[in-house]
Order: C-alpha cells, then sequence, then structure tokens
C-alpha cells in the first residue's frame, strides 16, 4: 500500500479579472498550502482490470467531488492506454468538503501521483501537470508541489512562492454546509461586474512580499490588505448571507481582518504562529452561533506535507 497526504491550500486575494468564452474565468491569486490534509491511500490488484474502488471515511452526506479521485486513474489509465491493475483507494477526510480549501482537487492530485506509483510509472512534470489541468482549475497547484504559488488563467500558470519564513498559521471556520464553487462564479456573473478588481494589486504586491521575504509576523500583517481582495465574497455573501454576520463576530472575537478562501464558505484568520492561531480558537470558545462550525488552527506553507508516494 503508498500512501499519501493531500493538503488544502488557501487562497490570499483571489481576484477575478475576466471571462472567458468556454465559460470559466481568468484569475489573478495567491495560493498557500496548509497543515490540514486529506490522507489517501492506494493498493493495486496483481491483474489487469478496470474497476477502481473508492472507499471515503470521515465525511457524510453527498460529497461532490470525491469523484475526482476515481477521474484522476481513469484519465491516467487512459492516458498510458494499455491494461493496468485496478486500483483500491481508500481517502480520510479530514478537509471540509466544498470548503473553498480545495480539498478535492488535492486529493485529485495525490490520487494521479497514487495511481503513477501502483503502476509503476514515471510522469514527467509537464505530463502530471497536464493531467492535471484537466481535472480541474485548482489541481495543477497541488499537482506542481509547492508551498505557495501566484496563479493566473483559469489555475494552469503557476509561479512557485517560498513559504513565508519562520512558522505562520491560520484559524479556518467553516461550516458544515459547503458552498458550490460553480454556483459562486454563477452569482458573480449574474451581478454585472465589470472585472475592474482591486484584488489584483493585492495578489501581485503579496506575491512580490513573498519573494522578497516575508516573515511571518510581517505575513500576519498583510490581512488588512487581503481582507477586500477576494472578488468572491460578495457572491458567496449572496448565497451564504449568515457569512457577513460571522465575519463581523470573528473580527469582533479575534481583533484581526477575516478573509474568505476561495468561493467559501470558509473564512480565515492569519497568525504569526500556530501558538497564536490556538489562542484565537480559544477566544471562540463563547461565540454564539458556533454550532456547526468547525474551527481549525493549522500552519501555512507546511513544507513537511511535501511527500513523494510512499
Ligand atoms: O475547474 P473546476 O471544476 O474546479 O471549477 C469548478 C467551477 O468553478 C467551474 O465549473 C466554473 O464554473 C468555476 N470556475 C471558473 N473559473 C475558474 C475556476 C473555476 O469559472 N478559473
Amino acid at each position: 500500500m503508498i500512501e499519501r497526504l493531500a493538503p488544502a491550500k488557501i487562497n490570499l486575494a483571489l481576484a477575478v479579472v475576466g471571462r472567458r468564452p468556454d465559460g470559466f474565468h481568468e484569475l489573478v491569486s495567491v495560493f498557500m498550502r496548509v497543515g490540514l490534509a486529506d490522507r489517501l491511500s492506494v493498493e493495486a490488484d496483481t491483474v489487469p482490470g478496470e474497476g477502481d474502488h473508492l472507499v471515503v471515511t470521515g465525511a457524510s452526506g453527498r460529497i461532490d467531488g470525491l469523484d475526482l479521485v476515481l477521474h484522476a486513474a481513469g484519465l491516467l489509465r487512459a492516458h498510458v492506454g494499455r491494461p493496468l491493475p485496478a486500483l483500491r483507494f481508500s481517502l480520510q477526510k479530514r478537509i471540509p468538503v466544498g470548503g473553498g480549501l480545495g480539498g478535492g482537487s488535492s486529493d485529485a492530485a495525490a490520487a494521479l501521483d497514487l495511481a503513477a506509483g501502483a503502476w509503476g510509472l514515471a510522469l514527467g512534470d509537464e505530463e502530471r501537470l497536464d493531467l492535471a489541468a484537466r481535472l480541474g482549475s485548482d489541481v495543477p497547484f497541488f499537482a506542481a508541489r509547492a508551498a505557495a504559488a501566484l496563479i493566473e488563467g483559469r489555475g494552469e500558470r503557476i509561479r512557485p512562492l517560498p513559504p513565508p519564513h519562520g512558522a505562520p498559521a491560520v484559524l479556518l471556520v467553516t461550516s458544515e454546509q459547503g458552498l458550490s464553487t460553480t454556483e459562486a462564479f454563477r452569482a458573480l456573473d449574474a451581478s454585472g461586474v465589470d472585472f475592474a478588481t482591486s484584488g489584483t494589486a493585492a495578489a501581485y504586491g503579496l506575491a512580490a512580499a513573498i519573494d522578497a521575504g516575508l516573515d511571518a509576523q510581517a505575513f500576519a500583517g498583510w490581512a488588512g490588505r487581503l481582507r477586500d481582495a477576494n472578488d468572491l465574497w460578495a457572491p458567496a455573501l449572496r448565497l451564504r448571507p449568515e457569512l457577513g454576520a460571522r465575519r463581523d463576530a470573528l473580527e469582533h472575537a479575534l481583533e484581526r481582518p477575516v478573509l474568505l478562501s476561495g468561493s467559501g464558505p470558509t473564512l480565515l484568520a492569519l497568525y504569526p504562529s500556530l501558538e497564536a492561531a490556538e489562542v484565537g480558537r480559544d477566544r471562540l470558545a463563547g461565540l454564539r452561533d458556533q454550532r456547526g462550525l468547525r474551527i481549525t488552527p493549522t500552519p501555512v506553507g507546511d513544507a513537511r506535507e511535501d511527500r513523494e508516494a510512499r
């Protein structure tokens, strides 16, 4: 059996700069990997077969996107074009589903690597990224195995960035009810936005600052500039009106700006250390209306998550 962690990501600035003819949107965003991760393992049958199988633990209800694991295996099988043993995947979910944390995309990138490992295939970088892009917009980031990156295009143009120095962290606040990315983009289009976005400057500015060497304290200090740099905030708020009051309550309790990750509904606060994020979590103990919320302090840009299939 081989196994690997599939980490979540956060978006620090998410500018939607245009709509493409194929219906997808042009983005400028800084993605950062965090410590919170799913765990995916695979075993190959001994004889060729096509009935790949997935068992999921740790998530309930209807789980959109989890078929991406099987889709990744099927895509690689078709790409190779010869009979290969059937695969049995086991996925332990920790990343909230539909949370704006890229869990399904990360699982898909991990599945590509695990399937290649189980079948003894050596994939070139370009080949892996190309397959990843066909699985979903966020999958190339995870397939690139970067701790952080400036993302452009639909998600396929990736400029890796070093993680911030030190050991910064985030406090993630996610509701059990996920939010569909497709719906969030649809709501953005319906609002008639002209894509003149302030998030672009924040994304490029943060990427430049990280390149120049950003320490954990300075990283946390970016929260004010990043707070309103996610263009999916307005559509997310339209779809989940409770996000407004929740963000207000979190900012009041945490005494710091709170950002939206991806299309939400995950909200997050930046901290210079995991200990500081844990203090933040403790401050939320008295928050009214925290039923149904998952509150998770986790390290940012954690390079230790970057593991080849073992
Ligand atoms: O690529 P992925 O399947 O993850 O995208 C989910 C949905 O998000 C797409 O169906 C599309 O509606 C929207 N999307 C977009 N532009 C992007 C990424 C995603 O419109 N760059």
